[in-house]
C-alpha cells in the first residue's frame, strides 16, 4: 500500500496547507517535476512485472557480456537520483553488472557530499565530480573512459529500470556488436510519478525534423497488421532520444565516441544516431526492455540557445551533405553559428567510409518529409499524404 508501489500514481491529498504547497512549487521551480511526490515514494519502489508473457519466459543465451552503467547528473533531486541508482542495482543481476559510474557534473558541494555518503558502502558504485560544469556530452565522455565493462549503458539521472530491462539489450549486442540497443522509453509522469508500461505492439521510434530536433514517430504499421509477427523482435529506429542506450564499449570508441567539439547538451543524440547508421551500425529498440524516464515539462537547466545552435550546426556541417540547406532554411539562426573545427569529425567520417545522408533517408527513414526546392506544390501534396498516414495510424492505435 505504500505510495507509488507497482507504478501507481501518488496524489497529494487536497488542502495540505500553504507550507506544503510552497514545497511543491519550489520542487517544480528547481527540477520541473513534483519533487515532493518523488520524496514520498520509496527509492526502492517495486514496479511489479507487467511485461508480456513472451518476455517473461524468454531465455537468454549465456554468458551475457558485462555492463557498466553511467549516470551523469547536476543537482538532481536526491530521491530521483537514488531511485535511478537503486533501480539499476535491483534490476540487473550482479553477475553482469560490472559497475555503476556516477559523474557528478559540478553539483553544489553539499549535494555531492550527500551522494558520496549514501553510496560509500557500495563497492561497485564509483563517483567522480567534475571540477567545472561539462554538461552531458563532456560528462559521458569522462564516464565512458572510466568504464571497464564489455557494454556501457548511459542512463539519465531521473529514470527507473524495469524488471528484465538489461538482458535483451546485452543479448542483442552480443549477437551483433554494431547494434546500439535501446529499451522502450516509458513515461514517468512528472506530477504523480505514475509508471506505465507500453505494450509491444505500440513501441514508438525516434525520428527528427529539419530543425534537427528529435521527434517520436509512430510504431511500425506492420506491428498492427501482421498477426504472425514476433513482437519481441527488435524494432529499428532512425534516431534515439539519447536518454538511455547501451553500446559495446570498444565499438563506442571505434565509432568515434561523442563529438568532443560539441558542448554541454543538444544535438548529440542526433549526431550519434546519424553516425551509427551511416557508418555501418544500427539502432534498435528491444520491445521486452523497459526503462522509465521522468518527462519534465521543461529543461530545469538553462542551456544557452547559442550552444545548442552551434552543436546543431556541427551536426549539419559534418553529416547532412546537401540536405544542410533544409536545416538552414528552417533554422536561419544556424547560418551565423560557428561550428568550430570540424576537421577531425570529417576525417572520422572518411576513415569509417560512412554512407551519404541520402542513404539514411532512403533506407532508414523513408517516411521523413523532405521538402523539395519548389515547396509550393509538392509540399502541400506530401502534407496531405502524411496526414492520411497519420489518421490510419491513429485508427489502428484505437483498435
Ligand atoms: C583543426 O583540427 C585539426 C586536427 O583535429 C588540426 O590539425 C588543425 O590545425 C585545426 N585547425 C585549426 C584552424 O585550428
Amino acid at each position: 500500500d505504500s505510495p507509488g508501489e507497482f507504478g501507481h500514481p501518488f496524489l497529494i491529498p487536497q488542502r495540505m496547507g500553504a507550507s506544503v504547497q510552497q514545497q511543491i512549487d519550489d520542487g517544480y521551480r528547481r527540477h520541473a517535476f513534483n519533487v515532493l511526490v518523488s520524496d514520498v515514494i520509496s527509492v526502492h519502489r517495486n514496479l511489479g512485472d507487467k511485461r508480456e508473457e513472451e518476455c517473461k519466459i524468454k531465455e537468454f543465451r549465456k554468458p551475457l557480456p558485462s555492463m557498466s552503467v553511467i549516470i551523469c547528473y547536476k543537482n538532481e533531486a536526491m530521491s530521483t537520483l537514488l531511485r535511478t541508482l537503486y533501480s539499476v542495482m535491483e534490476s540487473v543481476p550482479e553477475i553482469f553488472l560490472k559497475e555503476v559510474i556516477l559523474i557528478d557534473d559540478n553539483s553544489h558541494l553539499d549535494f555531492t557530499q550527500a551522494v558520496k555518503e549514501e553510496i560509500s558502502d557500495i563497492q561497485f558504485v564509483k563517483i567522480e565530480r567534475n571540477e567545472k560544469h561539462l554538461g552531458i556530452i563532456g560528462s559521458r565522455i569522462k564516464g565512458a573512459n572510466m568504464a571497464t565493462g564489455d557494454v556501457i549503458a548511459f542512463l539519465d539521472s531521473h529514470c527507473e529500470c524495469y524488471e528484465g530491462w538489461a538482458e535483451p539489450l546485452l543479448e542483442r549486442i552480443s549477437q551483433d556488436r554494431t547494434v546500439v540497443a535501446l529499451p522502450v522509453m516509458e513515461i514517468i509522469n512528472p506530477d504523480n510519478f505514475k509508471f506505465s508500461v507500453t505494450s509491444m505492439q505500440r513501441v514508438q521510434r525516434g525520428g527528427f525534423d529539419w530543425t534537427l530536433t528529435y521527434r517520436w514517430i509512430p510504431p511500425d504499421r506492420e506491428r498492427f497488421l501482421n498477426p504472425l509477427m514476433d513482437m519481441t523482435q527488435p524494432v529499428t529506429s532512425p534516431t534515439m532520444s539519447g536518454g538511455v542506450f547501451a553500446i559495446d564499449r570498444k565499438y563506442f570508441y571505434e565509432l568515434g565516441n561523442y563529438d568532443d567539439g560539441m558542448q554541454i547538451w543538444g544535438g548529440e543524440n542526433l549526431e550519434m544516431s546519424f553516425r551509427v547508421w551511416m557508418c555501418g551500425g544500427r539502432i534498435e529498440i528491444l520491445p521486452c526492455s523497459h526503462v522509465g524516464h521522468v518527462f519534465k515539462s521543461r529543461s530545469p537547466h538553462s542551456v544557452p540557445s547559442d550552444v545548442v545552435m552551434r552543436n546543431k550546426r556541427r551536426v549539419a556541417d559534418v553529416w547532412l551533405d546537401d540536405y544542410r540547406s533544409l536545416f538552414f532554411k528552417r533554422t536561419p539562426g544556424a547560418l551565423k553559428a560557428d561550428s568550430g573545427n570540424i576537421t577531425s569529425r570529417v576525417q572520422l567520417r572518411d576513415r569509417l567510409e560512412c554512407k551519404p545522408f541520402s542513404w539514411l533517408i532512403e533506407k532508414v527513414y523513408p517516411e521523413l518529409y523532405v521538402p523539395e526546392l519548389n515547396p509550393r506544390l509538392s509540399g502541400a501534396v506530401s502534407t496531405t499524404i502524411s496526414l492520411i498516414c497519420i489518421s490510419v495510424v491513429v485508427v489502428l492505435t484505437d483498435l
